[in-house]
This record gives C-alpha cells, structure tokens and sequence, in this order.
C-alpha cells in the first residue's frame, strides 16, 4: 500500500489532501500540533476508506519536531511516496509590527520544515524511482505582501527548480498556488475578509484536484479556478512596480487589513 505523509490535515487545503489520498486507497500520516484532531480524522478516514492512518504529532515550528517528520520520512522499511507540505499560517499585522519570534515561527513553518521534510523524502523516492511532492505555496508569492509573500515565493521557486532536477527520476513535483480558500486560515490569523467577492474564494477539494491533475502532466505550478490563472499569468508577466502598486491598493482597504 501507497503512503502519503501530509502536514497541517486537521483543516482546509490540508485535509482536502488527506481525504483525496485515502479516497485513492493510500495510507496517510497525518501531522500536525493537535492531536486530538489528527485522532478524530484518522478514525474518520479509517472508518470510511479502510486505509491505514498514522497520527504523527509535530509543531512544525519545533526542529526537534521537524527531525522526527524527516526520520520518519526517511525510513525504510516504512516508505514514504508521497509528501505534501501545506502546514502554514499567516500573520496579522505587517513586519514592523509583528515581534521577532513571531516572524522566526513563520519562517520556521512555512519555509525551514518545507525544506528539511522535502530534503528528507527525496532520497528514498529517488531510489524507488516514484514518489511525488506537493507543496501548498499560494498566489501571494507573485505579490508583495509581506514575508508571508515572501515565503511564498521562496516555496514556489523552491518547487519549480526541484521539479526541473527531477526530470528523468521518476519523482514529481508540484507547488500548488491557490488564490483565498475557505479554510480557517483568516479566521485563524484575524484577518477581516468580508470585502472579498464570493467569485474570489475556492473550495479545498478545487485546490485538490487541481494539483492532482498538474502533477499528473508534470506542471510544476499549479493554479486553480480561471480567475487566479487569469491573475497570476497577469502578475508574472508584469513589471514588479505594477505588481507593488496592486498590491498597495489591496493594503489601502482597511476591510482586507488584519485587526490589530
Ligand atoms: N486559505 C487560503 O486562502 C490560502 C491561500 C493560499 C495558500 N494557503 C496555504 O495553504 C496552506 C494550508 O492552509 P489552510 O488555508 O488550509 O489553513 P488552515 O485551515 O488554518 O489549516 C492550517 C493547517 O496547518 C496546521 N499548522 C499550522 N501551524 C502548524 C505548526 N506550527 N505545526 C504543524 N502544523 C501546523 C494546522 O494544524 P494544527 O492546528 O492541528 O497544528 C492546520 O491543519 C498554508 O500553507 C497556507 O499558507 C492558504
């Protein structure tokens, strides 16, 4: 039996993933802080998939914790083919406001456990000839919103050039870049949202579905619904002050700026 390690399943994209791979009758490692939840789904998705659930609990934050993911990715005898890195949160207020610890927990999730977990699953799937890596970057890393952003941008880069070394190995790689989705991650951050327009936001399973189907045409990005596409082809083929005027617009409405 194939078997998926996802990070951040508890909600959202996350547990689009670990649903869609337990639908396709993988087993599924599930990592993420909260165990409590981590339990529930994977006696949700034992119940209803028959597969094999493995609850892993990790603050991503943690290296400790990022180095029991790696052992775990890296192990042998129990392989892994298939990682998704999606744990990730965003901040509520800009860089100047936010205190240093904070912005080092971002990095930390968002980047650092992306690159460790992704350099410890390589090897093996490289070796078996076959693994994939998908990992949730977003349509923010074209923008210039802050470190998330920045962040972003790292993973999207990151992914691309990966899924170019990888030609010929039998591994692929994806980042999926998805526009806002309806998930706990604004709520999560205090981030107001009701100015968004109801055709801005995707479904978790859209997302999904999407990576699957880039990844199985070895694209390297992946962007979902047609308005994000029609966005991001305008945001990467624009000049960078264009894409920083835009995104000031976006700063200057106080309905889309985070509560402080
Ligand atoms: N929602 C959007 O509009 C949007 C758009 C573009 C990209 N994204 C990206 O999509 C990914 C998933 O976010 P989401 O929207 O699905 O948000 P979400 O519903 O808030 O889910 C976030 C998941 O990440 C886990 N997580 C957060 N911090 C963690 C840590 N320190 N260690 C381990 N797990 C951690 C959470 O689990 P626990 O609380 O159990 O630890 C949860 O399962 C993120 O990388 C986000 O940046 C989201």
């Amino acid at each position: 039996m194939s078997v998926a390690l996802i990070t951040g399943p508890t909600s959202g994209i996350g547990r689009g993933f670990a649903e869609e791979f337990a639908r396709r009758g993988f087993d599924v490692v599930l990592v993420s802080r909260d165990g409590a939840r981590l339990e529930a789904l994977a006696a949700d998705l034992a119940a209803r998939h028959g597969v094999g659930c493995e609850v892993f609990v990790a603050d991503l934050a943690v290296r400790a914790d990022v180095d029991r993911v790696a052992e775990r990715l890296a192990a042998a005898d129990r392989p892994i083919s298939a990682l998704v890195n999606n744990a990730g949160f965003g901040l509520a207020s800009s860089f100047l406001d936010t205190g240093v610890e904070d912005e080092q927990r971002l990095l930390d999730v968002l980047v650092v456990a992306v690159m460790r977990l992704t350099h410890a699953a390589l090897p093996g799937m490289i070796d078996r000839r076959h693994g994939m890596v998908i990992n949730v970057s977003s349509v923010a890393g074209w923008i210039t919103g802050g470190t998330y952003s920045a962040a972003k941008s790292w993973v999207t880069v990151f992914s691309e050039s990966l899924a170019q070394q990888l030609e010929g190995t039998g591994v692929r790689m994806t980042a999926a870049c998805p526009g806002f989705v309806r998930t706990e991650f604004h709520q999560r951050a205090e981030i107001e949202m009701t100015a968004l327009p109801d055709f801005m936001w995707l479904d978790a399973p859209a997302v999904v579905d999407q990576a699957f189907r880039d990844l199985a045409v070895r694209r390297p990005v992946s962007v979902t619904g047609l308005q994000y596409k029609a966005i991001s082809g305008v945001l990467r083929n624009t000049p960078r002050a264009v894409s920083r005027f835009a995104t000031s617009l976006r700063g200057r409405n106080p309905r889309f700026n985070p509560k402080h």
